[in-house]
């Protein structure tokens, strides 16, 4: 699915408290990994609360190219017909993931465990993310890819691997993307396949993968690592899931409320999974109200029902190691340490700059052009808070649906409105965002 080109602008004014409940989509992670290991699964995968946004419906007509079955049903819940471990068939034509990269680089690695051969491709956005960090391993498990960009960008060739090597891994950066692809890779090949991450990244494959009866063992490396193991070959049985709300989209509001004054809101059935919740450890750290009112799990996944009250927020230092459990939460969290006071500094950024853009550039650039001072220092960013913003700057969206959303945010609480130049992107992972933040009080226009 690709965009018109047409530009949707929005502006977020100074709002009066936000109040109510609402509940965000689902989690974008679990909702891609439930069609692609439904698709692998033999049985049926019935999944509830599925996030509907573009990057997971993209993913669902790619798994339906490779032979799924993969329908909505009338109340809302889809069902996946997989193929089996080893199953797919080739698609008739290129495989269109728009703006995701989860998507592509999943598929890639069930791709790779399949004889057949598949082209990739993806929007302006995803055509320049690199993919060699995908494909180098894949080959070593016997994957050939060709036609690709330089740094193995899309557009490009990957062919299966018609008996896949297991392998012992060992990941160049903690990405969730790179072990999963190995890992969905490792299922056809005969053997135990094991990947090493220096700092544990989210493990929703894992999770997953076992709860469909794959037998996966993960155990702790070194300080901050882990060790994953995988037996190849196992029948994967298609099992229901449930997707909690996703903690990355309760980010926005969950922030919003903070900054703005007299705001009390209520987030349900966000996912609680320890590797995902480095935002609410560091907004807690800076002072934030944010209470925990129900817990409960589904599916081997924690959720909790939180509260979040205005709250006023103090700048702290955000260590490297943490940025895997939040790594798609650093420009939200740029916005929240605009509005505190004192300096934050955020430690160990680097992997921002691949993302939907670079974000570590946008960041900076959507503070600055609002009247926040920061700096980027190294692999470092250094927001100076003044407890307020100034606001009245024009933010350049990049095709990256987390600045949009962040750059809004601000709007909410500054001084003078925040103009987003683009709020299309959005579309990919929160598409009822709009009319959600205008019925807790937001005023855009
Ligand atoms: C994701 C992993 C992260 C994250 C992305 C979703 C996933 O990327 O940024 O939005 O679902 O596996 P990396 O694993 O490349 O860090």
């Amino acid at each position: 699915m690709t965009h018109s080109g047409q530009k949707a602008p929005l502006e977020a004014r100074k709002s009066g408290g936000l109040s109510g409940r609402a509940r965000v989509p689902g989690d974008k992670s679990i909702s891609q990994r439930a069609l692609i290991l439904g698709a692998l699964a033999v049985g049926e995968t019935r999944i509830s609360g599925l996030l509907e946004g573009e990057d997971v419906l993209n993913t669902a007509a790619a798994m339906r190219a490779l032979g799924a079955k993969v329908e909505r049903q009338a109340d809302g819940t889809w069902s996946v017909h997989g193929v089996g471990v080893g199953g797919l068939t080739a698609p008739g034509r290129p495989l269109d993931f728009g703006n995701s990269g989860t998507g592509c680089r999943l598929t890639m690695g069930a791709v790779a465990g399949s004889p057949i051969k598949a082209i990739f491709d993806g929007d302006a956005s995803l055509r320049t993310r690199p993919m060699r960090r995908i494909l180098d391993p894949l080959e070593q498990m016997g994957a050939r890819s060709s036609n690709g960009a330089e740094g193995g960008r899309l557009p490009l060739t990957l062919e299966g691997a018609r008996d896949p090597i297991p392998i012992v891994y060992r990941t160049p950066v903690a990405s969730a993307q790179i072990k999963s692809a190995v890992l969905l890779a490792g299922l056809s090949a005969p053997g135990v396949t094991t990947v090493i991450e220096k700092e544990w990244s989210r493990d929703h494959t894992e999770l997953m993968l076992q709860h469909f009866g794959a037998e996966i063992v993960s155990e702790p490396d070194g300080a901050y690592g882990r060790k994953i193991s995988l037996k190849g070959q196992p029948e994967l049985k298609g099992a229901p899931v449930v997707v909690p709300a996703d903690p990355s989209s309760a980010a926005f509001p969950m922030v919003a409320a903070l900054v703005v004054p007299d705001s009390e809101i209520v987030l349900p059935d966000v996912m609680t999974n320890p590797l995902r919740t480095g935002l609410i450890k560091t907004l807690r750290e800076m002072g934030a109200q944010i209470d925990e009112l129900t817990k409960r799990g589904d599916a081997g996944e924690p959720m909790a029902e939180f509260r979040v009250r205005a709250s006023h927020l103090r700048g702290v230092e955000v260590p490297p190691e943490r940025a895997p459990s939040m790594i798609d939460e650093y420009l939200v969290l740029a916005v929240a340490a605009s509005f505190a006071e004192g300096t934050t500094k955020m430690r160990g950024l680097q992997e921002l700059r691949v993302k939907e853009s670079d974000r570590l550039a946008a960041a900076a650039a959507m503070l600055r052009v609002n009247g926040v001072k920061t700096e980027i220092v190294g692999d470092d960013m250094i927001v100076e808070g003044r407890g307020h913003v100034p606001g009245g700057g024009l933010v350049a969206t990049h095709m990256d649906h987390r600045i949009a959303m962040s750059a809004l945010m601000m709007g909410l609480a500054s001084d003078t409105p925040v103009k987003v130049d683009d709020t299309a992107f959005i579309a990919t992972s929160f598409p009822d965002f709009v009319p959600m933040m205008r019925k807790l009080g937001a005023i855009f226009a």
